[in-house]
């Protein structure tokens, strides 16, 4: 009877947990132009190696920016406290992925990036505070792209990996909404334009062919 309840209990907790994932990506749903094409969805399930090692690579470069702009902005106290949550969670992420990894197989090795960041970071401003607004800008995108792309490969992916992937969902969305947060919080001025801009850019850096399959990658050729 006891282990009955507790069962119903984790069941009720899992499809909350789903519930929750859903409605955030109705918010990222809107926040993005457009969807990842559907040729890039059949790519990733042909490239099942590369997914995950690139996956692994995106955890860390997350974790890396976050540092980055905590070295770099030391006396703004939230974005402080937010980057070292989000850092710690990109890294467990990186444990979680490469964890995966090993259980299948796959070993860890370097693979080149995407042109997919390229894209969006050569058009942030050099000075401050346009540097900082623009980063922030771009790193919601990021999220944002990497919380959809989870989203539409679940429904394709083995049990492990499609439940690994639900459960990134949640905190993936929250970095997502802390950036943008952040990016209004620290300008002067509103940020719609700029997110607009960005949006755009985001959309064609998405629809753009690149030369090689990765997670962040348009269709590769
Ligand atoms: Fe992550
Ligand atoms: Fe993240």
């Amino acid at each position: 009877m006891l282990q009955m309840a507790g069962r119903c209990i984790l069941l009720t907790l899992f499809y909350i947990e789903c519930l929750i994932g859903f409605e955030m990506i109705s918010e990222i749903e809107a926040f993005l132009l457009c969807e990842t094409p559907q040729a890039w969805i059949e790519q990733a399930l042909h490239h099942p190696e590369e997914l995950l090692i690139d996956h692994a690579n995106c955890e860390k470069k997350a974790a890396g920016t976050a540092l980055t702009l905590m070295f770099r902005y030391a006396e703004k106290e939230d974005l402080q406290q937010k980057m070292s949550r989000l850092a710690r969670e990109e890294l467990r992420h990186f444990e979680q992925v490469t964890a995966i990894m090993k259980k299948r197989g796959i070993r860890y090795r370097q693979l080149s990036a995407s042109e997919y960041a390229k894209r969006l970071h050569q058009h942030a401003r050099v000075e401050e505070p346009g540097r900082l607004i623009d980063t922030l800008i771009i790193g919601a995108f990021i999220e944002a792209r990497s919380c959809e792309r989870f989203y539409r490969l679940i429904p394709h992916l083995d049990d492990e990996l499609g439940k690994f992937y639900q459960s990134l969902l949640k905190s993936e969305a929250r970095h997502f909404q802390d950036y943008l947060k952040l990016a209004q919080q620290y300008s002067k001025e509103p940020v719609e334009e700029r997110v607009a801009f960005f949006a755009e850019q985001e959309r064609l850096a998405v629809l753009t062919a690149d030369e090689k399959f990765r997670f962040h990658s348009g269709v590769a050729e």
